[in-house]
């Protein structure tokens, strides 16, 4: 098949999605497909409908990449993807309403606040603050209710902090996610199907140097140590799988996921979020997970390019 990877986009992840995107090709390539890359501009829909390829890669990180309007152009255009359709995505995206889907289901996720800015504002700061406070504990996990790589995330300790986080979360989006924050341990659970059903691929435990997993300690080589299969005693690494599972197929998702977890003291995963677009840079984790299952990134992906243009 002949594969366009959808790649850079607008978002503030477009740097990350360039660097998906390469790796995405490589692999490709290297089992013997036909491959592409092409920024998802506004050139993109001609382009498309004058020489539609066989299937696309979505290597698209935020916004438009992760929340099905491209998806939603695609089928479109009828030009079949690797990865869930477009309703999928948008609810998997907005993190509040994952959330409410896990929850639902029973899936367990932290608790959690959903604040516009204009209610922020319109309510005044300091009250809304004190009552998310008063519900949730401390501390807390602030982030953009849609948004990736860790970029307006911040960890509050103290409520003289919360303020501050609000405002660097809300530079990143219009609405905030304030989650009651869980310790433990940081585990991405990547899920793949390659023609059986999905399958969840062994966690990976993710141990930052400086404590944070921030955008730094995502993409910079040498930051975050990885353990895979992270250091998990059997059983609880079995549910850790089962949890993970549950939510991709909760959530309705295809192909390919990659659910991220906290694994609290007494072995419980609690699940933060799960990503329809996972990353696909030199550090980042499902290719990690992949290889570590002694797979290989390029047979996974061309299994699904496969089936997409079958
Ligand atoms: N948002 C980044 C790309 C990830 O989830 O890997
Ligand atoms: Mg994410």
């Amino acid at each position: 098949p002949r594969v366009l990877v959808l790649a850079g986009g607008l978002s503030y992840e477009r740097d990350v999605s360039l660097r998906s995107g390469r790796r995405v090709l490589d692999a490709l390539r290297s089992v013997g497909i036909e491959a592409e890359i092409r920024d998802a501009d506004v050139t993109l829909l001609p382009a498309v409908q004058a020489d539609p390829p066989d299937a696309a890669v979505i290597a698209l990180h935020g916004a438009t990449g992760e929340d099905g309007s491209l998806r939603g152009v695609l089928d479109l255009c009828g030009v079949p993807y690797v990865g869930c359709d477009a309703r999928a995505a948008r609810v998997a995206w907005d993190k509040p309403s994952a959330k409410a889907v896990l929850r639902e289901v029973g899936i367990p996720t932290p608790d959690w606040v959903a604040l516009p800015h204009d209610r922020f504002s319109e309510l005044g700061a300091v009250a809304v603050l004190d009552r998310i406070v008063d519900r949730l504990g401390l501390p807390l996990m602030v982030k953009p209710a849609q948004g990736g790589s860790g970029l307006g995330a911040a960890v509050v300790r103290e409520a003289s902090a919360l303020p501050a986080a609000m405002v660097g979360c809300f530079a990143y989006g219009s609405t905030a996610l304030v989650e009651r924050y869980v310790s433990g341990m940081d585990v991405a659970v990547s899920v793949v199907d390659l023609g059986e059903g999905p399958q969840a691929l062994p966690a990976v435990e993710i141990v930052p140097r400086n404590g944070v997993y921030d955008y730094a300690a995502r993409y910079t080589a040498g930051l975050t140590t990885w353990h895979s299969p992270a250091r998990l005693a059997p059983e609880v690494a079995a549910e850790v799988a089962r949890v993970a599972l549950a939510a991709h197929t909760a959530l309705g998702l295809r192909d390919l996921s990659r659910v991220d977890l906290i694994v609290d003291a007494a072995g419980r995963p609690h699940v933060l979020e799960v990503n329809v677009s996972p990353g696909m840079t030199e550090t980042s984790l499902l290719p990690l997970a992949v290889q570590a299952a002694g797979l290989d990134l390029g047979r996974v992906l061309g299994a699904m390019v496969r089936r997409a243009a079958a």
